[in-house]
């Protein structure tokens, strides 16, 4: 019989929507073991793919029959898999690949404190403290492995806006710029890119550096332009550009220290200069956003939180700034300017 597809009853799309867990669970195993780079070459019979894996051949089929029936991957004959236009983004190095937010998103790092989210509802503090006993960014500085796979996630994410960031706003107005916690460097690289007679600084802690330079965003025609400067945003930014760039850096921190932050930027920011904060849009009202989305990852993670318009406008008058204007650089995305006062 064919026919429209019943339509589900609310208590139905309820229980569906806890699905989402997973289907969370089963991409990040697919991205962990590179299932989409192994199919690169054409199908493969899950014994085949099993064996090339080192996984167990009937998990890794109910994993990825799963899968296939939410359009990741295509099961082309029984019990063979192929990429489809879905899983395509699985697959390592592409532009546009989600490979390592997938990976990212099912580590420890970010996903057990999900599993403690009533400890930060009922505390008000980041579940991933009482999980790692101290806060994320000491816990990345003291295992490098997790700290990597957290950069590449950032450079990933970033990299789906950077072009409309750095597109979206005339950065070469300011003639100079320190990208703040800039982590990689993909979106200063790409600012550079759009505007070719701005300089560039790139300021983050020494050991983002050091895996900044091995990734090399800034590097071949770029190099002249550019440069690495060590920071902790806590105890002074560098001086020396006349703009101040922070993407995804404010929305980290609650309010008292991400005013630390920007009172530490007033000290850099000359007085012809401007300070740039590059961060999701929050609505005021009850629309789906991504900031709803990041803001639940900042309660449990970080302690930070997104903010509306105004609520930023307040916090940057605590650290010496006027908000000048707002910009829509991408759909969920905005470029926050701010004059010193
Ligand atoms: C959420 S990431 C954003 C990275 C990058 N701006 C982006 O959007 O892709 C936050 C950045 O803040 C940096 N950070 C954290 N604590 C810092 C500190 N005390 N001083 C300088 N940078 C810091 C981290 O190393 C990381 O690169």
């Amino acid at each position: 019989m064919s026919g429209p597809p019943p339509i589900a009853s609310p208590q139905q799309l309820l229980a569906m929507a806890t699905n989402g867990l997973t289907l969370h669970q089963t991409l990040y195993v697919a991205a962990v073991l590179g299932v989409a780079d192994q199919l690169e070459g054409g199908p493969a019979e899950t014994s085949a793919l099993a064996r090339r894996l080192e996984v167990d051949e009937s998990a890794l089929y109910r994993v990825l029959r799963y899968l296939a029936s939410q359009g990741v991957f295509a099961e082309t004959e029984p019990r063979t898999f192929a990429n489809n236009d879905v899983s395509r983004f699985l697959r390592t190095g592409v532009p546009g690949s989600l490979r390592p937010i997938l990976i990212f998103r099912g580590s420890g790092y970010f996903f057990e404190p999900y599993g403690r989210i009533l400890h930060s509802v009922r505390t008000g503090l980041p579940a991933r403290s009482a999980v790692y006993g101290m806060d994320g960014f000491e816990y990345l500085r003291q295992h490098p492995d997790d700290a990597r796979i957290f950069d590449d996630a950032m450079t990933a994410i970033t990299a789906m806006m950077a072009p409309a960031v750095a597109h979206g706003y005339d950065f070469g107005a300011w003639e100079s710029v320190t990208d703040v916690g800039g982590g990689n460097g993909l979106l200063l690289g790409e600012i550079l890119r759009a505007h070719p007679r701005l300089r560039g600084v790139l300021a983050d802690q020494p050991d983002v550096l050091a895996r900044a330079r091995e990734r090399g965003f800034l590097g071949g025609d770029l190099a002249a332009r550019s440069g690495y400067a060590d920071c902790d945003f806590f105890r002074e930014v560098p001086a020396g550009t006349r703009a101040y760039l922070m993407k995804s850096v404010i929305h980290d921190w609650d309010d008292a220290r991400a005013r630390e932050i920007l009172r530490q930027c007033r000290r850099a920011v000359p007085a012809d200069g401007a300070l740039l904060l590059v961060e999701t849009r929050l609505p005021e009202d009850s629309a789906p956003a991504l900031g709803k989305v990041v803001d639940i990852a900042m309660l449990l993670l970080t302690g930070g939180r997104e903010r509306t318009a105004e609520e930023y406008r307040a916090l940057l008058a605590d650290g010496g700034f006027r908000l000048s204007r707002v910009v829509a650089a991408a759909p969920e995305i905005a470029i926050i300017e701010a004059v010193p006062v």
